[in-house]
């Protein structure tokens, strides 16, 4: 089955969620590989490569690593301050609003996240416990962690939103973390891009105790994308 997701998902463009993610990797990587390694300076080297997703491409991040260190206080500061975050952050609000999902008083988790447009969306509409990670943190609202082994207890979330699948090395593991946070009555919300009927089913097929809600189809900064909308049935009889 991961074959075939992985399939469907090697078609589909990164470009809703992991583009920045990937990036950083590389450059990471790169850093590794051009940089002589020195003990524990590699978490620094990583804070400092994460920054230029705000800055021109630097010709290696050895370069980069020379320059002034920003703060992720300012980083985050500038990012909020530009009109592509405020595009898009709009652009969740307007993917959320419609789904009648959410209350003030949801709990909300977000899982491959990036910088946490989605995490300000869900904010600015009134929802407060929003709970946002991805591989990469990115201060002040997305905190580090494997979507792959999340660090939460099961059933703990209202709802679980990702628009990270295609980005997972282990879709089928990816799925069923997100879904073992959420709670009984919960949902489960899959932005992927736009999918057919039979490649809804396979994803879908990943979930372990969860039925199909309602699939959408959406436009999403002018990327035609689809929305899977899984609802949380609780732990299957053992
Ligand atoms: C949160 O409450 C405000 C004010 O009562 C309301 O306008 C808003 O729609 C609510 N947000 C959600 C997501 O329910
Ligand atoms: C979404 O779009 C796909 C591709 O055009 C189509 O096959 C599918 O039936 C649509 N799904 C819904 C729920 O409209």
């Amino acid at each position: 089955m991961d074959r075939n997701v992985r399939r469907l998902l090697n078609r589909v463009s990164l470009a809703f969620a992991t583009i920045a993610t990937v990036s950083l990797l590389h450059l990471y990587y790169h850093n590794s590989l051009s940089c002589a390694p020195s003990g524990g300076a590699a978490y620094g080297r990583h804070r400092q490569a994460l920054t230029l997703t705000l800055s021109p491409f630097p010709k290696t991040s050895c370069d980069f690593a020379a320059r002034d260190h920003i703060t992720p206080e300012k980083r985050f500061a500038k990012l909020r301050s530009s009109r592509a975050w405020r595009r898009r952050v709009d652009a969740f609000a307007a993917l959320f609003r419609p789904l009648g999902l959410l209350s003030n008083a949801s709990h909300v988790l977000c899982v491959s996240a990036g910088a946490g447009h989605e995490v300000a969306a869900l904010q600015e509409s009134g929802v407060a416990e929003v709970t946002a990670v991805d591989l990469v943190d990115f201060p002040p609202l997305v905190s580090r962690s494997d979507p792959h082994n999340l660090p939460f207890f099961d059933s703990v979330f209202d709802l679980g939103f990702s628009a990270g699948l295609a980005g997972a090395l282990f879709p089928t593991r990816f799925v069923t973390e997100l879904e073992r946070t959420v709670r009984r009555g919960g949902a489960t919300v899959l932005a992927v891009d736009r999918c057919f009927p039979k490649e809804v089913d396979e994803i879908r097929a990943l979930f372990r105790r969860s039925s199909l809600l309602e699939v959408r189809n959406v436009t999403f900064l002018g990327s035609e994308m689809t929305l899977i909308i899984m609802k949380n049935n609780g732990k299957p009889p053992s």
